[in-house]
């Protein structure tokens, strides 16, 4: 079939692309103006130029198509760019599901994040939000609330890149977060990171599977990690031993304060928010949809490090 996919140029997006290329379908690909060049397979793609603030070129994305995958989505906000959680995870879906609802495109699957929620950070409550305009739209959803996903990023950026570029290749050790005064809570709270070649299965695959039809998806990875045990596999994929050091997260939130709206800053308030919450989860509604044990967060896997 030929399926709308929005966020089709990131770190997930290439493997969607990829993914909904192997399983016969045709992906047609709204892309922001300067971001051409990061589509893979572009040849096979049929390519709409555009934001997802542009409902012209959204629905220019949907004609012919049978189904939408929405995966826009971003960490940081730079309201100067455009770039809004608001926008990406609400608006944009917003937008999407009301095209959907004109063109008769009844097959929705979106892209959220394991822990969103009403009461949460801005980027939660905004992803939240998409959530539900689309579980209350009358359409077939399939709603997928993805862990921290790894994976070779090529070229863009998974969080274990971002993890050994800016902790682990310091020569520092790495910060054990801890809430308040429980420094044996240091680094503590848990991950279930998932495989991006796992994630892309269980969407394309879901996009025919009915068992999946009106159900919100948790995909986690088959391992219940701690931030210091996540750090530390990281070093090991590159032959290093990493110490550690607990560090009191007011201390990273004050200096975040400072510097957070500023891009060479590598973390935002909101992200350590969300990093002390931790999120995890059951693997085994993705080895259900995927058919196989979901891909460990381990060294084997984790041999793409070495050269990023
Ligand atoms: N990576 C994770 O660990 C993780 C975990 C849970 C959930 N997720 C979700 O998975 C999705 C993909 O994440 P990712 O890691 O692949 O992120 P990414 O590499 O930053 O990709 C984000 C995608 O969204 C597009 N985009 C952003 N703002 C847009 C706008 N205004 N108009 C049109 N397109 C826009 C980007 O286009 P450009 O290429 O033009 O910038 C890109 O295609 C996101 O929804 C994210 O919240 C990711």
């Amino acid at each position: 079939m030929q399926v709308a996919l929005f966020g089709g140029t990131g770190f997930v997006g290439g493997y969607l692309v990829d993914e909904l290329l192997a399983g016969g379908h045709i992906p047609s690909l709204l892309v922001r103006p300067g971001s051409e060049g990061k589509v893979t397979q572009p040849e096979k793609c049929a390519i709409h130029s555009g934001t997802i603030a542009d409902q012209e070129a959204i629905e220019a994305t949907l004609q012919d198509c049978q189904a939408i995958i929405y995966n826009i989505g971003v960490i940081r906000e730079f309201p100067k760019k455009e770039t809004t959680f608001e926008l990406a995870h609400h608006e944009g879906v917003k937008k999407c599901v009301d095209a959907a609802l004109k063109l008769g495109v009844r097959r929705f699957v979106l892209m959220s994040a394991n822990g969103v929620k009403s009461d949460g950070t801005a980027y939660q409550r905004t992803k939240f939000e998409g959530e539900e305009y689309l579980r209350h739209s009358g359409l077939d959803w399939t709603i997928f609330r993805p862990s921290m996903i790894f994976g070779d990023p090529r070229g863009r950026l998974d969080f274990a890149t971002i993890l050994k570029r800016q902790i682990v290749d310091l020569p520092l050790p790495a910060p054990l977060f801890f809430p308040g005064l429980s420094i044996t809570e240091a680094g503590q709270f848990r991950f279930s990171p998932v495989h991006v070649k796992d994630v892309a299965a269980a969407f394309i695959r879901s996009l025919t599977d009915e068992t999946t039809f009106n159900r919100t998806i948790v995909l986690a990875g088959p391992e219940s990690l701690t931030w210091k045990s996540v750090i530390k596999r990281i070093a090991l994929a590159g032959d290093k031993n990493k110490w550690t050091v607990p560090v009191p997260v007011l201390l990273v939130k004050s200096i975040a304060a400072l510097f957070d709206r500023f891009e060479w800053f590598p973390i935002t308030r909101t992200q350590i928010t969300m990093l002390l919450e931790g999120n995890t989860g059951s693997p085994r509604e993705l080895s259900g949809l995927i058919e196989k044990s979901p891909t460990c967060f381990n060294r084997n896997n984790l041999t793409y490090l070495k050269t990023v």
